[in-house]
């Protein structure tokens, strides 16, 4: 059988929120790839070789990847959520840009999951309702200077924000600054959805006004939804309900 690759989404956390098109992709694979913690919630089996790595060789581990399906195996790239979303699909494409013209005839399909953000969102109501957008916070990537020019245009034109990789231990600086950058441009009374491991048993959902709003109110597992001026909540005896309505006047 020639060799396929698929990238795929192992959606937030919950094997319920797995698609039946990724379950059936890691039935038929022979190699999974990816970072430590995403290849080990893919069961081992007779056939399979699990291929986990750090998360800091996201280019050596697509091309491995994509030398693999080009050899005949059988590969899946897993990534958490959407493989399209801050993951591997993009890191993949890189690879094969750079890499040897004979990769280009490979199968590659990317098989789409539950973004972290969507599945904060439902879990708190529909604080992504109206215009939003995703900003990463990490600046491995990109430099700071960046995200912040980004996070004031964002404000400024009022989206609803959803932030991924809020704060890490490496960098705990850039949350503080973001909730800093928030007080000199938006009410106090600005809604903030601090979700985290959203799926699993360790989900914890607290909305909050920027007023109350900490820096280690978020870490590496948590989503962070700003809501847009419109954002409001509906108080009830039970998890109150956050959301932006879909029109604005
Ligand atoms: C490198 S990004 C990967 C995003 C992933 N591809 C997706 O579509 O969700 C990792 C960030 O996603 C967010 N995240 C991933 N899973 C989450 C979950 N179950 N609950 C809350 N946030 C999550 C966190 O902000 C985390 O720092």
């Amino acid at each position: 059988m020639s060799g396929w690759l698929m990238v795929a989404g192992l959606g937030p956390g919950s094997e319920a929120l797995v698609t039946p098109e990724v379950t059936a992709a890691l039935v038929q694979a022979t190699d999974i790839v990816g970072y430590i913690p995403y290849v080990a919630r893919v069961a081992p089996r007779e056939g399979l070789t699990l291929h986990p790595t750090d998360n800091r060789v996201e280019g050596e581990r697509a091309a491995h990847a994509l030398a693999m399906a080009a050899a005949g195996r059988r590969v899946v790239v897993v990534s958490s959520g959407d493989p399209g979303v801050f993951a591997m699909a993009a890191a993949v494409f890189e690879a094969l840009e750079a890499g040897p013209e004979a990769w280009r005839d490979i199968d590659i399909r990317v098989l789409p999951g539950i973004t972290a953000m969507l599945a904060a969102s439902a879990r708190a109501g529909a604080p992504l309702g109206h215009d939003f957008c995703a900003i990463n916070l990490s600046d491995n990537l990109k430099p700071w200077e960046l995200i912040e020019r980004r996070l004031r245009l964002a404000v400024e034109a009022d989206f609803a924000i959803a932030l991924y990789n809020p704060r890490s231990k490496a960098r705990p600086e850039g949350f503080a600054r973001t909730l800093d950058l928030l007080r000199e441009t938006c009410g106090d009374d600005r809604l903030i959805l601090f979700a985290r491991a959203v799926s699993t048993p360790e989900e914890v959902l607290n909305i909050v006004p920027l007023s109350q709003a900490k820096p280690d109110m978020a870490d590496m597992r948590t989503m962070v939804i700003i809501g847009s001026s419109q954002t409001r909540v509906i108080p009830r005896a039970g998890a109150p309900i956050l959301y932006t309505p879909r029109s604005v006047a």
